[in-house]
């Protein structure tokens, strides 16, 4: 196996300037397919975006697009206008004539479980179609070792085209800009073949001036999955630190500020908070301790990241509640997994609130500039506005890091908030503004016994 890696102390071979446009096809209008095929349309390729769900297919092509992602909308607009992104619902015909297809549909089940289902229905449906394209792309994260299945499918079919694994590394709230201006681009081969193989997706994101790591498939997965449990782990280590911090009295924007300068390490990812979220993090380190568990592997670290990060939410829980008088009624502040998104799976806040349910807080109320109502928790009052949230509320909870919270009106809420105090999971309150107006407030980053030499930094510890 020829294994090449493209680093930036190697001459790039991306060929230079724009690529000619080529005629794209992407399985799954979901979140990663519709990112890659704007960003491609925008890329000037012709993309035919194909999801299983006429409904959805009708309001993109109306312009409306599902879940909030700055920038995507105006960018599906620009394709749909220039006729060069179209929607449809049917794969084979999307496939028809295309240089290269995608498969960008979903890997876990209703149940949070992971499944390669859909990949392999997309996949067998391609390869009995009429005119099976030369190179299919998968885009989706599957569970490492499933790419050299579904390249023993291709083979078993008889046909020529070659199977990659091109996994994203996009983030929400800043996945176009993650898509156009990526650290990396990843390109996954089959086992035993060259390099070369990869070109027309290389040719693709012609003018993309980034390193390129080409490797096999299952070297590929694990890249994927790697830098997502990495960055899982650093976040885990931060919250863990932080709380030896507070014990000895220290302030945790000082220490990540003192640690994060030592290039081995890097600033990013040590933000404290109620623990890691969303539809990447929780489910891939968990995975990888099943895998762990399934082959005998005996891993340690990544099953405890997944068991300290479950029992952060309840931690703070207890802290909020341990100090008389216990409050009754908590108003939370922000329900998205994480600001700039209005995202609820596995969010955060949400494991917070129901932690605080669970020890006995009937009377919650919260308030997320993205988000309108919680239908999963009915006994929630969402108000649009944070004053409303709080008004009769004994203590505000501070759960995402949204920057509208940096610049609250806390004399205002000092005549709402009966007990004055603030307990800001995030590093986002303006501590002396807040102090200021009375209120008492409480992170993750100092304890009571913080002296006044580090940095007052809640404030700083917005991404
Ligand atoms: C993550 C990765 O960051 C992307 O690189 C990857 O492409 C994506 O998963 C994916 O696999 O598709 P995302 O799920 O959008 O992206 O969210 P992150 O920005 O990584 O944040 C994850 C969680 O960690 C959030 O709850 C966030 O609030 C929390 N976080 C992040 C912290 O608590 N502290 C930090 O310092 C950073």
């Amino acid at each position: 196996m020829q294994t090449r890696l493209r680093g930036a102390d190697q001459p790039a071979d991306l060929p230079e300037g724009r690529s000619t446009p080529l005629v794209v096809a992407v399985i799954g209008a979901g979140y990663v397919g519709l990112v890659t095929s704007a960003c491609l349309s925008s890329l000037n390729h012709m993309v035919r975006c194909v999801d299983i769900d006429p409904t959805r297919v009708e309001s993109l092509r109306a312009g409306r697009v599902p879940f909030s992602e700055p920038g995507l909308p105006s960018l599906i607009q620009d394709g749909v206008n220039d006729g060069r992104l179209t929607f449809g619902v049917d794969a084979v015909e999307a496939a028809r004539g295309a240089d290269i297809v995608f498969i960008a549909v979903g890997t876990l089940d209703g149940a949070g479980r992971w499944t390669d289902r859909h990949v392999r229905a997309v996949l067998e449906t391609l390869l009995r179609g009429p005119e099976v394209p030369p190179l299919l792309v998968v885009r989706s994260t599957l569970r490492p070792g499933r790419m050299s299945e579904l390249h023993e499918l291709v083979v078993a079919s008889g046909h020529s085209t070659t199977l990659l694994l091109n996994p994203e590394f996009t983030k929400e709230g800043s996945a176009v800009a993650d898509f156009l201006a990526p650290d990396r681009i990843v390109i996954g081969v089959p086992a035993g073949s060259t390099a070369e193989v990869a070109d027309p997706l290389l040719e693709l994101y012609r003018g993309i001036d980034v390193p390129v790591v080409i490797a096999d498939h299952a070297s590929a997965e694990l890249i994927k999955i790697g830098a997502n449990a990495f960055l899982a782990t650093k976040i885990t280590f931060a919250n863990e630190l932080a709380r030896f911090c507070r014990e000895v009295g220290g302030d945790m924007a000082a220490v990540r500020r003192g640690i994060g300068l030592d290039p081995r390490i890097g600033p990013d990812f040590l933000r404290t908070g109620p623990g890691f979220g969303g539809s990447c993090l929780p489910s891939q380190v968990d995975l990888l301790a099943a895998m762990s568990d399934e082959l005998g592997l005996d891993a340690q670290l990544l099953p405890a990241v997944g068991r300290s990060n479950r029992a952060q939410a309840a931690r703070i829980a207890r802290e909020i509640l341990a100090t008389p008088p216990a409050p009754q009624r908590v108003a939370i502040l922000g329900l998205a997994f994480k600001a700039g998104t209005d995202d609820l799976r596995e969010s955060p806040a949400i494991r917070l609130l129901e932690e605080l349910h669970a020890r006995g807080v009937r009377d919650m109320r919260a308030h997320d500039p993205a988000i309108d109502a919680l239908p999963s928790h009915p006994s929630v009052e969402v108000s649009r506005d944070p004053y409303t949230a709080a008004r009769a509320a004994d203590i505000l909870v501070v759960a995402t890091e949204w920057p509208q919270f940096h610049r609250l009106d806390w004399v205002r809420l000092a005549g709402l908030v009966a007990n004055r105090e603030v307990y800001d999971t995030r590093g986002v309150v303006d501590v002396d503004a807040a102090t200021a107006a009375g209120f008492r407030v409480r992170s993750l980053e100092r304890g009571p016994r913080a002296g006044g030499a580090g940095e007052r930094s809640a404030a700083r510890n917005v991404a």
